[in-house]
């Protein structure tokens, strides 16, 4: 851990309170604080009693369970083991002979705004006919599979129709490089792909399957075998004979019918790669039961739906959110939701607004990085402000990936929830499966910026470095300090990894976050300082300093050494800043800036555009103690453009300083 000391000790300052309307109250299914603190309380008296309800209420098992957590082999642990479901069978079965059978599932817009709806009988009938495709390419239970895929109804149903025959997904977003879909088809021994020839964002057409094509041709992926490829423009794309299909062939003759595989409720549904604080991502390994019963059970808690609710949660499916939010939980809770291909700006930076007004969309779930934009692009043309569209349908707000801050929470409030609708501040991670830390609309205060209480059963705390607890109003380190169903299993490929990362001795067992937080001395309530490792929040998109700096140092003909560190951004929350001392003397001008945008190319190549670090700075060295450390504590306050005050006597080159603190 290598904690920066202004992610956790920063105090909470904000007083303005929300409480949830009397009526909002009422209606709930988690209703007042006393409905919230009479769930916590089952859930302290008797831990396992508590998840084991919950599982037999929430899931569809094939085989009950007997076992709810086995700790013998702890930190790996297992949830419900002995069970047998289908994740696929408890999103679209289930609803077969229910009033949900013939409700719209999916409303999906184009980018350039066509509109479709599916209901979740057909939603069914497409995933039993692709979940035969893949059967057809003999993919089999376990085997792993790679989806890389616009936002699309077809990237749901490939989801879904490997979970149907007990694959594995690995969803790749669509935004990383051919590098970066390499090194995750090597690490998790994937033996299909599954991609469109090109992907529609703002107007602009993507290649994704060349993208594919690049990255196969690297090497080492020897493991696959097919490529299915989702025609979603009419533009011809390469397609490889004996190796690569087009949807429609793969599906041509195909069953709409399949029977789902029921699987051991610890059998891996995904993995989904995230960064960490070395230069490899990490493969998180979910589990099937504990899973999805979180993901279910969320939707219902969180965003207290109604059968009514017109669900919207504008995340990616190639990150968690869109895992947990999109692909799974609205589908296993029976709710209609709307799936969006396109970006917030075009053709106009109303575009959310507008189709919350089309659509009547009751519950939006979006990232405050969105939110800050969109606040931006409408205080200079109020013809894309919120208040041109008809926002009545709303009744509950979501904000997800990185701490919103205060201002952005209540123009959120205000302009878009017009005063009426809670906001769920919903912290939570790739590794925690579903939300952990969120107000519930009808039980929870509001506080502008904070997260406020753990879900039910989700022990959370604040700790110092030693595992101690902290009091309310001393900044420390987030830690839970009991297992929960939907955590994370393992590392794919990596278990010691995982022990070492997420349970550290000095910590007692707990699961370490890799966040600071701050308790409120009033309330107790929440609130996420920012990460205390080397990992990055950028738009809401995860990075590890690390993986910048491997990225960089690769480019051999040119970069000696490298050093990345993030600064506060009003925008993206933070932004990457770079440092970097060039094999060839120091570029100052014109050479520098196109030396910079070679190594911004270089980067997004490497990684993917998301990545490409904002500011890159020139130095003959970088900032190192004697025994050759790089203090990165003070590359972050040139990078924030601050004087330095802090303690220099223990560095080598104190002139690099100045040197490093010069714009070009
Ligand atoms: O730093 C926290 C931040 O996002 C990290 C997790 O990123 P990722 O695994 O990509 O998952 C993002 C979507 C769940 C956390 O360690 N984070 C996430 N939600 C919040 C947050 N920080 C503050 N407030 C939140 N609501």
């Amino acid at each position: 851990m290598s904690s920066s000391s202004s992610a956790i000790q920063s105090v909470l300052v904000e007083n303005r309170v929300f409480p949830p309307a009397e009526s909002v109250v009422k209606a709930a299914r988690i209703s007042g604080m006393d409905g919230y603190n009479a769930l916590c309380a089952a859930a302290e008296k008797d831990f396992e009693g508590f998840w084991a309800k919950l599982a037999r209420e929430n899931v569809v098992w094939n085989k009950p369970f007997t076992r709810t957590l086995d700790e013998s082999n702890a930190p790996f642990y297992k949830w419900f083991d002995d069970g047998e479901l289908n994740a696929s069978a408890n999103c679209l079965d289930k609803h077969i002979g229910t009033p949900v059978e013939s409700k719209t599932a999916i409303i999906f817009e184009a980018d350039d705004g066509a509109v479709t709806k599916v209901s979740y009988k057909e939603l069914l009938a497409k995933v039993s006919q692709f979940a035969n495709a893949l059967k057809a390419q003999g993919i089999k239970k376990g085997d792993r599979v790679l989806v890389y895929m616009p936002m699309t109804v077809e990237g749901v149903v490939a989801m879904q129709a490997c979970a149907r025959i007990g694959a594995t997904h690995s969803v790749v977003f669509g935004g990383f490089s051919a590098k970066s879909l390499q090194e995750r088809i090597i690490d998790a021994g994937a033996v299909a792909v599954i991609t469109a020839n090109y992907q529609m964002r703002g107007g602009k057409e993507l290649p994704l399957k060349g993208i594919v094509d690049e990255a196969l041709a690297m090497g080492g992926c020897d493991t696959i075998k097919t490529v299915l490829v989702y025609q979603r423009t009419a533009t011809a794309c390469n397609m490889v004979a004996g190796r690569d299909k087009t949807f429609a062939e793969a599906l041509a003759g195909q069953s709409t019918e399949c029977a789902p595989v029921a699987v051991g409720a610890e059998h891996p549904l995904f993995i989904l790669y995230t960064s960490g604080s070395t230069g490899k991502p990490k493969g998180v390994q979910h589990s099937t039961g504990g899973y999805l019963l979180w993901a279910k059970l969320t939707m219902d808690w969180t965003f207290d739906l109604k059968s009514d609710d017109i669900f919207w949660c504008t995340a990616d499916i190639g990150w968690i959110t869109g895992h947990t939010y999109v692909a799974y939980g609205p589908l296993a809770a029976g709710a209609t939701q709307i799936i969006f291909e396109g970006v917030p700006t075009f053709p106009n930076a109303g575009r959310f607004w507008q189709m919350i007004e089309r659509h009547k969309c009751t519950i939006f779930y979006t990232a405050p990085t969105a939110i800050r934009s969109l606040i931006k692009a409408a205080e200079g043309d109020a013809s894309v402000h919120p208040d041109r569209s008809d926002l009545s349908s709303l009744r509950i707000l979501g904000s997800v990936g990185e701490p919103i801050n205060p201002e952005a929470w209540m123009w959120y409030y205000k302009n878009v929830g017009g005063e009426r609708c809670p906001i769920v501040d919903t912290f939570w991670q790739t590794e925690t499966g579903g939300h952990m830390i969120t107000p519930l609309p009808g039980a929870t205060p509001l506080v502008p910026g904070s997260c406020t209480l753990p879900l039910p059963g989700i022990m959370t705390a604040i700790v110092d470095e030693a595992g101690n607890d902290m009091p309310n109003g001393a900044g420390g380190i987030l830690v839970v300090k009991k297992p929960w169903p939907s955590m994370i299993r393992t590392i794919w490929n990596d278990p010691e990894r995982f022990k070492k990362s997420y349970f550290p001795e000095e910590l007692k067992g707990y699961y370490l976050a890799g966040d600071g937080a701050v308790r409120s001395e009033d309330r107790g309530y929440f609130r996420i300082t920012g990460r205390i490792d080397d990992v990055l929040n950028v738009s809401g998109h995860r990075m590890g300093t690390m993986e910048i700096e491997s990225a960089l140092v690769a480019k051999t003909d040119l970069v000696a050494e490298a050093a990345v560190v993030g600064r506060p951004d009003d925008l993206t929350g933070e932004a990457i800043c770079a440092f970097v001392v060039l094999k060839r003397a120091r570029p100052t001008g014109d050479e520098a800036k196109q030396i910079a945008k070679e190594l911004r190319d270089w980067v997004a190549k490497e990684i993917g555009p998301i990545a490409k670090p904002k500011d890159i700075r020139f130095g003959e060295n970088l900032p190192k103690t004697r025994s050759g450390k790089i203090m990165r504590r003070l590359l972050r306050s040139i990078a924030k453009g601050e004087t330095i005050t802090q303690d220099t006597s223990t560095l080598e080159n104190p002139a690099i300083l100045d040197q490093l603190g010069q714009a070009y």
